[in-house]
């Protein structure tokens, strides 16, 4: 008798492990000692494929970042149906929605943030949560910086705010940005903005009224490039990226007669201006090298005279940008790659 109970019981056991997690709301997670990282389920590691997780599940956890340090979440995991999703709350409250990950990093300041489950039917779901310390060092600026191959922690400032802009090393997979977290001011209490990442996905420059301070928490190794510019000259500016092409010539269409607007060199390669149309007489382009002011002015062009200086080499070598503005109408750029 003693030992069909025994057996009934390890199989109720096996059942119930076979079925999937499940999970509650108002999880509160602090810091470990010695920072070791916190695993979810505590069972998985990064090196195994993400468990199940029941169906209905509803889940949060408020993880707490001391003063100091900054989190580091990775996620595996997978929703099932529409109205399933995974969600994160940063200390700024910019909302990160998603409904599948494959353990590429987050990055969070302090004081928190939150990560919430929703699910319907059965999902894949894991996570680990990481603290560490970065010690803070503010230095000069620079106008093209790489912004994710070292560890770094800057502060600027110019008139009328700073704007960014990035050029990603891959532009379709560009997750390395999350590890640069944007604070407005010279030091990072508590004035947390947001993330590369998050500040890239508008394809446009990002502005700010006041001096800020980008911090770098982990070395990528690959050659982003983040662009910072005194915002007084460009505020009203679209700003058009040339992306290299080898091999290829490439066509770009910038369009002044709505708003004003500019291409601009940032990559670092060699690239041969071969052409340019401008269908109105009275457009002109202005070439700087660096942002537009007196001082970074090369040339002001008209069609003839476009047409007289072409073919013209832009070997964007140095950590320099060349922009073009095309002051009225519009202009259409021809660039050919080796
Ligand atoms: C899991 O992967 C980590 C590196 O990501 C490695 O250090 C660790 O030894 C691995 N653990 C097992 C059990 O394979
Ligand atoms: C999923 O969400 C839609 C609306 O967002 C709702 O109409 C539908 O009933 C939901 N399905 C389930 C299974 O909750
Ligand atoms: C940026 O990184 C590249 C290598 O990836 C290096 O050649 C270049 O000098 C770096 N520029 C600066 C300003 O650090
Ligand atoms: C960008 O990343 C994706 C995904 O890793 C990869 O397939 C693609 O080849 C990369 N593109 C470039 C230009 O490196
Ligand atoms: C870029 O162009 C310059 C001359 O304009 C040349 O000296 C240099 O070798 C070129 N670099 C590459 C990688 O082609
Ligand atoms: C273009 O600029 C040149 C030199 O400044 C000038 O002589 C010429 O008249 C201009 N052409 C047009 C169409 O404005």
């Amino acid at each position: 008798m003693f030992r069909l109970l025994l057996l009934l019981s390890i199989s109720a056991i096996i059942t119930v492990c076979a079925a999937g997690n499940v999970c509650k709301t108002g999880n509160i997670v602090n810091r470990l000692v010695n920072s070791r990282p916190y695993y979810w389920p505590a069972t998985w590691t990064e090196n195994r494929t993400a468990p199940h997780l029941e169906e209905d599940q509803s889940c949060s956890w408020t993880v707490t970042i001391p003063k100091g340090y900054y989190a580091k979440l990775i996620i595996n995991g997978k929703t099932n149906d529409k109205n399933s999703s995974f969600q994160m709350i940063d200390a700024a409250g910019n909302l990160i929605h998603t409904s599948h990950e494959e353990m590429e990093p987050y990055y969070f300041p302090p004081y928190k943030f939150t990560l919430a489950v929703s699910t319907k039917a059965v999902a894949s779901f894991a996570f680990k949560i990481e603290w560490f310390l970065r010690s803070v060092q503010v230095s000069a600026a620079t106008r093209l910086i790489n912004a994710t191959t070292s560890t770094y922690c800057k502060s600027y400032g110019g008139n009328g705010g700073v704007s960014l802009l990035l050029f990603p090393d891959n532009r379709t997979h560009y997750y390395s940005l999350r590890s640069v977290l944007v604070f407005l001011g010279h030091d990072l209490d508590g004035n947390y903005v947001s993330n590369l990442y998050l500040l890239h996905q508008t394809h446009k420059q990002w502005i700010s009224n006041a001096d800020i301070t980008i911090v770098n928490l982990e070395a990528s190794g690959n050659g982003d490039l983040l662009l910072i510019q005194e915002a007084q000259n460009i505020k009203d500016v679209t700003y058009t990226e040339l992306v290299p092409m080898p091999g290829f010539f490439e066509t770009v269409t910038i369009d002044s007669r709505v708003k004003k607007s500019a291409l601009i060199i940032g990559y670092q390669v060699n690239q041969t201006l071969v052409d340019v149309k401008m269908d109105d007489p009275s457009s002109t382009v202005s070439i700087y090298y660096g942002s537009p002011s007196l001082f970074t002015l090369d040339k002001t062009y008209n069609q003839t005279t476009f047409n007289n200086a072409l073919p013209l080499e832009f070997d964007n070598y140095g950590m320099g940008v060349i922009e073009f503005f095309v002051n009225t109408g519009k202009a259409v750029f021809t660039f050919e790659y080796q």
